[in-house]
């Protein structure tokens, strides 16, 4: 059975402040009864896995380098990352491959150098409203996922967790409906049982875009969606821990 995953990813906003009262709010609500991730920016993973220390909740970067390590300037390794307490990261979120040119190439270096660090590897796909536009979602995300599955293992398998995001939905306010997004995550699906029938068992496939508590129920229990990526509403505790008890 796919554990239900909530994943928070804070984006480039928080303070430490912020960080220890968002924080201190999710460990106040208790046992969650779901796998919990939240993805601060870079300043704040050593602070969030010491407040978070003890509690089932895992924490997560929202990228890293394509490289090793060496003469990077500005880069952060997914060796450091894992040296920081993170146990995911994020990888190829649309805003990084919108606003800063990544490839599938470059996805496919990251997740490759994640899975080598220990890490679990949040893959991001989805088509542009353009894209839905003109029917070609399916296309557009399969194309996304093909390095993937070409040249990972199956035992890396077992550290990737796909999220699904359109990006016409992403920090909109408009969400794909409950039946838009099973259809695609059954396709996403349908590709990784292509590949192996136990890949497609048991990786998990997250929806993202303008998830929240009033309609996290009705995407969850879609069969296909394993859970959500949040944005926006990962800022609110409380709206959080509303997704998480859905
Ligand atoms: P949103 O962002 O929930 O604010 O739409 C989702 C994401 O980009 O991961």
């Amino acid at each position: 059975m796919r554990r239900i995953l909530v994943a928070g990813n804070w984006k480039m906003n928080a303070s430490s402040a912020d960080t220890k009262a968002l924080l201190n709010g999710l460990l106040d609500a208790g046992n969650l009864s779901c796998d919990v991730a939240v993805f601060p920016p870079f300043p704040y993973l050593t602070q969030a896995v010491s407040e978070l220390n003890g509690s089932a909740i895992r924490v997560g970067a929202q990228n890293c380098s394509d490289q090793r390590s060496g003469a990077f300037t500005g880069e952060v390794s997914t060796e450091m990352l894992a040296d920081c307490g993170a146990e995911l990261v994020i990888i190829g979120h649309s805003e990084r491959r919108a606003l800063y040119g990544e490839t599938d190439e470059v996805v496919l270096s990251k997740t490759r150098l994640a899975i080598d660090a220990g890490l679990v590897a949040v893959v991001c796909v989805g088509e542009t409203l353009e894209e839905r536009k003109a029917g070609r979602e399916e296309t557009v995300v399969a194309a996304q996922l093909t390095l993937l599955l070409s040249e990972l293992t199956d035992a890396d398998w077992k550290n990737v967790v796909v999220a699904y995001e359109p990006v016409w939905a992403i920090g909109t306010g408009e969400t794909a409906s409950p039946e838009q997004a099973q259809a695609i995550h059954a396709y996403i699906r349908t590709l990784l049982a292509e590949r192996s029938a136990n890949i497609a068992e048991e990786t998990r496939i997250l929806y993202g875009g303008s998830v929240k508590s009033a309609n996290a129920a009705d995407l969850f229990s879609q069969t296909d969606i394993d859970g959500g990526l949040v944005g926006g509403a990962s800022l609110d505790a409380a709206e959080f821990i509303g997704i998480c008890r859905a």
